[in-house]
């Protein structure tokens, strides 16, 4: 396993390999399921890694539903990609470096997709100094993520792949079809590379961006679309913001987090600012901006910031107020007028001490 860079475990975010290295080398230790060949654990040590296990304390480190756990697993073993589609936010990486992290022990062969991704960052690219003395040779070549999971036999992860032009995107069609790179340069058999088992593609993209760079159809053959859904219901986002919050609080030194009270009022803003329906189902303005339960955890980290690197206390209500600006007012200025009115209008009809701290504190709002 590939624990064994100590800078990466004083990363400010170590991959999940190495961040939850106990619970995998005791997964491992008690695995005795059948496992897929080239795989590290079997399916059911991976669902439990990434759904938790409290009894053998395992952590849960994604929120949904177990049969979209089952489903990623079963199609990770077939000869077929696992594409994670959905709204931003929804822990489709999150879930990818879970999901590459239980079934190979890596989840850092990845690729990370734009406009400007090229075939070599994908699949291989020279080292020209070594390729003008020695010319082309298995010396001067210097792999990228796909040359090196199909060679070492693990999981790669394509993010965001509908942002690369459809022309990149076509050159995972022959790895994942016919399990093979050729690399034309090479003499010999090394001109061949065969795919080892284990290997396999964890691509995500966001429904949003998705115009930018539509799929080719024959590349959507060749991969099981699952969709990643926002959390349903408000308790279990709001016990989950309140986890990673503060956890990240106490990366970042901090060692008192916002009260649940105060969580509850950001968590709930989000869910309405996000579906344009209040917690008693009337409906009101939403937001074009992303509202997401990963904005409501960065949220949730820089108000319990705030208050304690500015006050020396929790983040309070007025800390929610002053942070929503940044994430509510991106690309659209019509935004923030959304947001004063929602202060304005609807936090007010709203009973309890947290719903009136934040009322008063929206003059904190820019602009
Ligand atoms: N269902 C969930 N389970 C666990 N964490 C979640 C969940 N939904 C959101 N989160 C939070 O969001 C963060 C993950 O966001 P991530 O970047 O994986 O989302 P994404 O869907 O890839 O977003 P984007 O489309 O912007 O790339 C997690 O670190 C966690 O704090
Ligand atoms: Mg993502």
């Amino acid at each position: 396993m590939s624990g064994a860079d100590p800078r990466a475990a004083r990363a400010q975010r170590p991959p999940a390999e190495v961040r939850h290295a106990d619970e995998l080398a005791r997964l491992r230790a008690d695995d005795t399921d059948p496992r897929p060949p080239g795989w590290v654990l079997s399916l059911r040590a991976a669902r439990r890694f990434i759904l938790g296990d409290p009894a053998a304390g395992i952590t849960r480190k994604f929120v949904g539903d177990p049969s979209l756990i089952d489903r990623a697993l079963v199609a990770l073993a077939t000869s077929r990609g696992l594409m994670l589609v959905g709204e931003p936010g929804t822990a489709k990486s999150l879930l990818s470096e879970l999901l590459a992290a239980a079934v190979s022990g890596d989840s850092t062969l990845t690729i990370q997709g734009g406009a400007s991704t090229t075939e070599d960052q994908i699949r291989y690219s020279w080292n020209y100094a070594l390729l003008v003395a020695d010319g082309p040779s298995p010396r001067s070549l210097v792999p990228a993520p796909l040359l090196r999971g199909m060679a070492e036999g693990r999981l790669v992860r394509f993010e965001e792949i509908t942002r690369c032009p459809l022309e990149v995107q076509d050159c995972l069609l022959s790895p994942l079809s016919d399990r093979v790179l050729a690399i034309p340069e090479l003499p010999g058999p090394a001109a061949m590379v065969f795919a080892r088992e284990g290997f396999n593609v964890i691509a995500t993209a966001n429904t949003r961006d998705r115009g930018v760079n539509e799929m080719s159809a024959a590349l959507k053959r060749r991969f099981n679309f699952e969709t990643v859904f926002p959390i349903p219901d408000i308790a279990t986002e709001l016990d989950l913001v309140e986890a990673e919050a503060t956890a990240l609080l106490r990366r970042s030194g901090v060692t008192v987090a916002p009260r649940r009270d105060v969580l509850e009022v950001l968590v709930t803003t989000f869910r309405e600012l996000r579906t344009g329906i209040t917690e008693r189902g009337d409906a009101m303005e939403r937001l074009s901006a992303v509202m997401s339960t990963a904005e409501a955890v960065s949220v949730a980290h820089a108000v319990g910031l705030r208050g304690w690197f500015l006050r020396g206390e929790p983040g309070e209500a007025a800390d929610v107020v002053a942070c929503l600006a940044g994430t509510a007012a991106k690309d659209d200025a019509e935004d923030l007028a959304r947001l004063r009115r929602y202060l304005e209008q609807q936090v007010p009809r709203r009973s309890g001490a947290q719903w009136q701290a934040l009322h008063h504190a929206r003059h904190l709002l820019p602009g």
